[in-house]
């Protein structure tokens, strides 16, 4: 009995954390519905190496930085400039609360991520990006991808 419990108990929390995780692949179909195939001159393989370095693929990820600003989700967008976390100073260019920056349906961070690269620097506004995907042969992130 209170081992049956106790294993529900662990399969509950191990679901809760793979919730946060999207599929490579996935994540590619949703960014080429929602448009952001070449947006900007950048590839769906950029999006996903961008992915990869700030989340892992972890759509509710949540950073705090030293600063006091917070960055959100897959993309890791930070609350100093683009999203309204109600605690810190925000510019809040994307005009969303970052909470919804954290939503399953990505819909709100991809259209905060369009503002972003249309912005001043592109991608380069993600160091991680600029260190890790910038420069270097990106088309093996859509490996094995089909759109549909
Ligand atoms: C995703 O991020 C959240 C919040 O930062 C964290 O609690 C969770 O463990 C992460 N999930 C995985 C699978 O790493």
């Amino acid at each position: 009995m209170m081992r049956a419990l106790l294993i529900s108990l662990v399969s509950c929390l191990v679901a809760i954390n793979q919730a946060g995780l999207i599929n490579r692949c996935d994540l590619a179909k949703v960014l080429h519905e929602e448009e952001l195939d070449a947006f900007e001159g950048y590839s769906l393989s950029d999006w996903l190496c961008l992915a990869f370095v700030e989340s892992n693929f972890n759509i509710s990820k949540v950073n705090e930085n030293t600063d006091g600003s917070f960055d959100y989700g897959i993309f890791q967008i930070n609350s100093r400039y683009w999203c309204n976390d109600h605690q810190s100073h925000s510019e809040n260019i994307c005009h969303v609360d970052c909470q919804e920056l954290l939503s399953p349906n990505l819909l709100s961070t991809i259209n905060c991520a369009k503002k972003i690269v249309s912005s001043a620097g592109g991608m380069r506004n993600w160091a991680a990006w600029r260190m890790h995907c910038a420069d270097r042969p990106l088309s093996y992130w859509m490996t094995g991808c089909h759109l549909g």
